[in-house]
């Protein structure tokens, strides 16, 4: 059984700097034809010339790759319509992170209330520029989700024609809210569509599967699932996939995020093939965030086929999800 999707998109993901970068990109580049690459380096990408400079280091990370890299500002409350207006040509959207909520936010948004972000979102508004975000508050970890949802509907609602894309969704509750806002649409991972707390820390700690958003209950995953594979209008696939070195997730201390780039076509082959939805892939890995970006990829072919994958154990220092098992779909050829 093969399956053909035309030029996936990855609309989260992470692929650092410096040598960690040389070693992820060409993995996304390899079978993905573009992803929203975000900014929280350290320091932060906050600047258009930071913007550029960085998607140089990837291009040349990736080679030969046909992929193409969607940069992203580190929302800053200071950026102005002029700034955004010069910047708007080599962004595609703007990340806004809570202070301190997960990996290298530290520089993020002290509080969030609409009327001392209106400056940087009402430009953004005007000039559609997609308002992307890390919805958690600073609240109990399994509720930190659903705390933020009124902060999600008070801009959705103060800035209508503004596009909010509610990042890594994890709860049946950020699933309704997609259905209260027209200008509300979500990323989902792969790894929230398979995994629960369970599988995190239920039995032995899993630090490979240690990530924020932390993933949630069954119903949650159940929601998630839904939407994901009737391939709603409203959801894309962003995988989130964020690496960190061996030592750094095996430690006391783990560092939040799951490396899951280049397992998640054949994952996401395999899970949609269980539920009798293959066909309903290509819009949730391209068509979907095609048309709620107004984005037209670099055509690229990914070909996967039912044959047995063995997950390597490491990807130069970076442990995968499903490190060493065997996932039923592999990537037959990439044109
Ligand atoms: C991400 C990272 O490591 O940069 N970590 C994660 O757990 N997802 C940051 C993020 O998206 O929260
Ligand atoms: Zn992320």
């Amino acid at each position: 059984m093969q399956l053909t999707l035309n030029s996936p998109l990855d609309m989260h993901l992470h692929l650092r700097d410096g040598e960690m970068l040389k070693s992820v990109a060409p993995l996304s580049a390899h079978s993905f034809a573009a992803a929203i690459v975000m900014p929280n380096l350290v320091p932060p990408v906050t600047t258009i010339e930071a913007v550029n400079a960085y998607k140089a280091r990837i291009l040349e990370a990736i080679g030969e790759e046909r992929f193409e890299p969607l940069m992203t500002l580190f929302f800053k409350e200071s950026y102005d319509f002029a700034y955004l207006e010069k910047a708007k040509p080599y962004i595609s959207a703007i990340k806004l992170y809570p202070a301190g909520i997960t990996t290298n936010s530290e520089g993020g948004v002290g509080t969030i209330d609409s009327a001392a972000l209106q400056m940087t979102l009402t430009a953004m508004s005007d000039l559609g520029i997609p308002l992307l975000i890390h919805g958690e508050s600073n609240g109990f970890v399994m509720d930190r989700e659903k705390e933020f949802i009124p902060v999600y509907e008070e801009l959705a609602t103060q800035f209508p024609e503004l596009t909010i894309v509610m990042e890594h969704i994890t709860t049946k509750e950020s699933v309704a809210a997609l259905e209260r806002h027209e200008n509300l649409y979500a990323t989902i991972t792969l790894h929230h569509l398979l995994i629960t707390l369970d599988e995190v820390a239920g039995g032995m700690l899993q630090p490979h599967l240690f990530c924020k958003p932390i993933a949630k209950r069954p119903e949650d995953r159940e929601a998630l699932l839904s939407v994901a594979l009737a391939a709603h209008p409203k959801v894309m696939f962003g995988s989130d996939s964020a690496p960190h070195p061996q030592h750094a997730k095996e430690a006391c201390g783990c560092a939040a995020g799951v490396f899951t780039a280049p397992i998640a076509l054949p994952a996401l082959a395999q899970l949609f093939e269980s539920h009798g939805k293959l066909d309903n892939l290509q819009p949730f890995v391209s068509d979907n965030a095609q048309i709620i970006y107004g984005y037209t990829p670099p055509e690229k072919t990914v070909v996967l086929e039912k044959k047995p994958f063995r997950v390597p154990q490491k990807y130069g220092d970076v442990v995968p999800m499903y490190a060493g098992e065997e996932l039923a779909w592999r990537i037959a050829s990439v044109r």
